[in-house]
């Protein structure tokens, strides 16, 4: 399973990437926000870190023309970046398009099963299924996250599910049990991946131990 993190902050990305953590990064207009600097400055800083990998930001245009038009100059900043596209009717139409034309996109705003399916029929490259949402609004987002991943296996869709909106790392979890292609991590989750309680308590209790063995 590929792990995206789910930040635009620069420390929190080289963090992730200097431990091997992750397979690029997504990106949301809110993300963006909370990078605090200017627009082009912080995605430039995002793509001299990640090169190699996808790096998904989003086109804020709302009709099909604009959108094309804003994914075509976006997808000229470097060869690994991918367009996230919302899941509109607008944007189905602009990811037609674009796919047509190999631009990599990433149809985001994605809550139901059905959504997921029109996104991978359009050709979407990626599929973000906010999970974390679903659960905000009292729906089970881990439910429709399985029913979409079977579908995508029944029908071998070469799009890939990302699991985003992750709230706690027992979506990544659940999510690696349903067999999703990746899942978008913001920096806290990711750190939480690493801990456990009992880790600490275990490593305390054998170093005590280590102490009283006889040199
Ligand atoms: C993916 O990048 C999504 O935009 C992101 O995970 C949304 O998370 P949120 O529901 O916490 O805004």
């Amino acid at each position: 399973m590929k792990i995206y993190i789910d930040t635009a902050i620069l420390k929190e990305i080289e963090w992730a990437d200097e431990r091997g953590l992750i397979d690029g990064v997504t990106t949301n207009p809110s993300l963006l926000t909370k990078a605090d600097r200017k627009l082009g400055e912080v995605i430039r800083d995002i793509l001299d870190i990640v090169r190699d990998r996808p790096v998904s930001i989003e086109a804020v245009s709302q009709n099909a023309d604009d959108i094309i038009e804003e994914a075509k100059e976006i997808s000229k900043l470097a060869k690994n970046v991918v367009v996230k596209i919302p899941m509109t009717d607008e944007g189905m139409m602009s990811v037609r398009d674009l796919s047509a034309k190999g631009i990599k996109t990433n149809v985001t705003l994605v809550f139901s099963t059905s959504q997921a399916l029109l996104a991978a029929r359009a050709g979407a490259t990626y599929v973000s299924m906010f999970d974390g949402l679903l659960d905000d609004m009292g729906a089970e987002g881990m439910d429709v996250v399985r029913e979409t991943a079977q579908v995508f296996k029944n029908y071998e869709f070469t799009t890939e599910l990302i699991v985003a909106s992750i709230r706690e790392v027992k979506h990544i979890e659940a999510s690696a049990a349903a067999g999703v292609d990746a899942v978008a991590v913001p920096f806290k989750v990711l750190v939480q991946m690493y801990r456990h309680a009992l880790t600490d308590k275990g490593l305390k209790n054998f170093l005590e131990d280590w102490e009283k063995i006889p040199k």
